[in-house]
């Protein structure tokens, strides 16, 4: 279950005549959310697409140790936050899943190149567009590596792909080597995608798909408070509140605060608006940026996302460690809201697939209407295409 509160820490903040006026509108804005052409994730994922994915899971499983996932922004920080949340910190005993196509670092290629030396490999390539550099270029580098063990025929095995079904260099490479293609839907962007092939693939491996979709589709429930919490979000701006600081209490939620932040900057950071988004990962980042949250300029307000219940047991002083971890959660909001810092709550009374999948719609939904409330396009991305055009002219790959 979730439970959230966007009012005790945030209304004294808040004009709250100008909030009410825009919760009466929240069927406006539902209204226009769905007349965007961009929305397919607002539905549940095709079922056929659904047997696709756990056929085609079973099939790398059953042949190889591990597989690379490469893509970068909305094609891989879904699962790759799902993911880290899910897997052990140390005894990893889940099936193998590499995260490349973030970097463009030689020495991450160069060393990872060697790590799969001796590793039986498939390759994931993910890219909507099929045409962005980072993505791209790790490509084209770990295709070679597999030219180098084998011959073209068994590359067909070892190479799956998942693009738009029209257009670009992905999608005429799976048209010219026949390689296995999933279908990255038209109407749906990169940040929004946690519900297709792209994301369920890689978390199918290790993952109860079923339970990721029903989460998921728990979410359906959520418009009413989702609505709430963009409204919040819009009136705390309004208050020069400019930053958002997504805390969380569990190391492994870091990747999800990742996703966060590329999910609401490229939604409604645009013509000149919104709310930019950062992180902490506490108590680590009480010894640094606490400092600024709770003494430095006052443009920051907090959405604490935290853990009711931990099912590994460690005692401290008879207390268990979980309740220390919560008893200095609610002393920093305590802390925080008397240095004048707004708070938003959301408490996960377990941390389980159905509720994290939950807690990506609603978030998913939230950025959509925040985007709406500060009019602008929540689904295009402008902006990252201006230093993508300024890299074509000095490097055209
Ligand atoms: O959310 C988005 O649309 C972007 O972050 C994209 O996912 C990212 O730029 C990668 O694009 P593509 O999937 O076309 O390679």
């Amino acid at each position: 279950m979730i439970k959230f509160d966007f009012q005790t820490f945030t209304k004294s903040f808040i004009n709250i005549d100008e909030y009410n006026d825009i919760l009466n509108k929240k069927n406006d804005y539902i209204k226009k959310l769905k007349e965007c052409s961009m929305t397919g994730w607002l539905e549940a994922p095709d079922k056929d697409v659904i047997t696709d994915i756990k056929i085609t899971s079973k099939y790398i499983k059953d042949n190889f140790n591990c597989l690379i996932v490469v893509g970068i922004g909305g094609s891989y920080l879904g699962s790759y936050a799902f993911d880290s949340i899910f897997k052990s910190y140390f005894n990893n005993n889940n099936f193998e899943v590499i995260y490349a196509g973030t970097t463009l670092s030689s020495k991450y290629l160069h060393e990872l190149s060697k790590y799969i030396q001796n590793k039986n490999v498939c390759l994931y390539v993910i890219s909507k567009s099929g045409s962005t550099l980072e993505t791209s270029i790790t490509y084209k580098f770990l295709k070679d590596e597999l030219k180098r063990k084998y011959k073209e025929e068994e590359l067909k095995n070892r190479i799956i792909l998942c693009t738009n079904d029209s257009n670009g260099k992905l999608f005429d490479e799976s048209i010219k080597y026949k390689y296995k293609t999933f279908t990255f839907p038209k109407n749906i962007g990169g940040r929004y995608s946690f519900m297709t092939p792209a994301h369920l693939l890689p978390l199918s491996l290790n993952y109860n798909l079923d339970e990721i979709i029903e989460g998921y589709l728990e979410g359906q429930k959520l418009y009413d408070v989702a609505f709430e919490y963009a409204t919040t979000r819009f009136m705390l701006f309004k208050q020069k509140k400019y930053i958002e600081n997504f805390c969380v209490y569990e190391e492994n939620l870091g990747p999800f605060t990742e996703w966060l932040k590329q999910l609401f900057a490229e939604t409604e950071g645009k013509n000149g608006k919104g709310v930019f988004p950062v992180s902490t990962i506490n108590t680590r980042d009480l010894h640094s940026l606490g400092q600024f949250i709770q003494e430095g300029n006052k443009i920051i307000f907090e959405t604490f996302i935290k853990v009711a219940n931990s099912d590994d047991f460690v005692e401290y002083q008879k207390k268990e460690l979980q309740t220390i971890n919560n008893i200095v959660l609610e002393s920093v909001i305590n802390a925080h809201y008397k240095g004048g810092v707004p708070i938003l709550q959301i408490e996960l009374t377990d941390l389980d697939y159905e509720t994290i999948s939950t807690l990506m719609f609603f978030f998913m939904l939230s950025a959509a209407f925040s985007a709406l409330l500060f009019e602008v396009d929540p689904f295009n991305q402008p902006g990252v295409e201006v230093y993508k055009s300024e890299v074509k002219k000095k490097f055209n790959n």
